[in-house]
């Protein structure tokens, strides 16, 4: 089927992609000129683990291209996913302006019946502006279906997310698209629940807020842990072993953060709100999250007393493992709550150097992470690569002024580390010497 994906980020680009994979024939669209050359020459934007190989062999099939027309995308596709940025406004609510301007877009340039749907993550009822505004600057007065379909990719997986879904979730207003729309997922071999727009919307939205729960409840469990000696990932296992909870998204940690789970909550409770709803359970969510930034702050302030002037040794400054993403990093947010205290950082992070030299400045930004720990005074673990698993703890050791170290993402074993000799200091799990 020929599709176009309008907007490149991490969930147009990898649909794109991943839909060329499958065999069909795809443009991507984008606005941004110069991003769409970097793609047109090769280069990808974004760290995503698979995808640079997957553009490269589609594009070199003839499956994937790149355009900044928007024009261009639609007189060639059957199917116009949007796929752009939908950004907070300050009151919490979403921008939908980006949404809008190419609603009207692909209305200008429609000449044949089109299925256009959204990929955004956007606000329940938004599918029906989409469909009054296309219908509005629609010149050429073709008919056209309005289709939701949620994405829900993981950075850093998004690739493997893609191509194997939980579930295909297809909003529609009239069965019409339902065929092709089944037809372009087939490849996919996952279930698919068709509904209609506003419940495929809502699903979006309060799949992200549910997830974001489950993480808000561990860390105020894991506050319990620490007050009583237990062992949260102990409790958390103990706990996902029930299918009726999971295991998945038990991970205490110094909190959540990206450019969903914290835009979204403020957006899924503005729309509650407009709707009538105080939404209380999830400004807990938030409440819990902002807290648990805080107990760790607290945690490394009442161990090294006063920071300033000490060195920190950051390692991670991504929101989360396997992406180059920094947007609402919690590791950025504690690097910066670390400065304001006049503590010098050395920092680290496989990835995500590059992004972040951009927003944390008066950091000395170490490329390897086993230098990090040179002449600190104590080191923090803020993101979960797995390769820090890896650290030579050996030499860590000796390299810091008194063996400290703060773990964000509950990576080592405490009882090992107290036996390598470190005052080790993680979420919702004490050592024996802490106990
Ligand atoms: C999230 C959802 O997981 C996707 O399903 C959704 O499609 C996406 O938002 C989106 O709306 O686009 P993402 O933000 O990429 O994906 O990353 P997650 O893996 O969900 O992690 C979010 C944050 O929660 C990270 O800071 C991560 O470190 C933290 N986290 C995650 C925990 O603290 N504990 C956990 O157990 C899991």
């Amino acid at each position: 089927m020929k599709l176009s994906i309008i907007g490149t980020g991490y969930v147009g680009l990898v649909t794109g992609a991943c839909f060329a994979e499958v065999g069909h024939d795809v443009v991507c669209v984008d606005n941004d000129s110069a991003k769409i050359r970097i793609l047109q020459f090769g280069g990808i934007p974004i760290y995503e683990p698979g995808l640079e190989e997957l553009v490269k062999k589609n594009v070199a099939a003839g499956r994937l291209r790149f355009t900044s027309s928007t024009a261009e995308g639609v007189e060639n596709s059957e199917v116009i996913f949007i796929a752009v940025a939908t950004p907070p406004l300050a009151d919490g609510s979403v921008d939908l302006s980006f949404i809008e301007k190419v609603a009207r877009e692909i209305a200008a340039a429609m000449t044949h019946y089109r299925i256009v749907v959204d990929k955004s993550t956007v606000p329940v009822r938004t599918g029906d502006k989409v469909a009054e505004t296309i219908k509005r600057y629609c010149k050429a007065r073709v008919d056209f279906d309005v289709v939701s379909n949620p994405e829900f990719l993981r950075e850093g997986f998004a690739v493997e997310d893609l191509m194997k879904p939980d579930r295909i979730v297809i909003g529609v207003r009239s069965q019409r698209p339902v065929p092709l729309m089944r037809e372009l997922y087939a490849p996919f071999t996952a279930p698919v629940i068709v509904t209609d727009i506003n419940s495929a919307e809502l699903i979006k939205h309060a799949s992200n807020s549910f997830l974001a729960l489950k993480i808000s409840y561990i860390n105020a469990i894991s506050i319990i842990c620490d007050a009583t000696g237990a062992n949260v990932q102990e409790v958390a296992n103990g706990m996902g072993m029930d299918a009726r909870i999971g295991r998945r998204f038990l991970d205490a940690s110094l909190g959540f953060g990206g450019s969903c789970f914290p835009k979204d909550l403020s957006a899924f409770i503005k729309i509650a709100e407009q709707v009538g709803y105080d939404f209380g359970l999830l400004k807990e969510v938030q409440r819990v999250n902002a807290e648990q930034m805080n107990r760790f702050v607290k945690q490394i302030t009442d161990t090294l007393w006063v920071l300033k002037d000490k060195t920190i040794g950051m390692l991670g400054l991504a929101f989360k493992q396997n992406t180059d993403d920094v947007r609402m990093s919690p590791a950025i947010e504690l690097c910066r709550r670390l400065q304001q205290e006049g503590a010098i950082l050395r920092v680290h992070d496989p990835r995500a150097m590059e992004k972040a030299r951009a927003v944390l400045k008066d950091a000395t930004y170490v490329d390897d992470m086993n230098e990090v720990a040179e002449g600190c005074d104590a080191l923090v673990v803020a993101t979960e690569w797995a390769e820090f698993k890896n650290l030579d703890l050996e030499r860590a050791r000796k390299a810091l002024s008194h063996p400290i170290l703060f773990d964000g993402r509950n990576l080592f074993d405490c009882a090992e580390m107290e036996r390598l000799g470190f005052v080790y200091r993680s979420v919702g799990r004490k050592g024996l010497s802490e106990r």
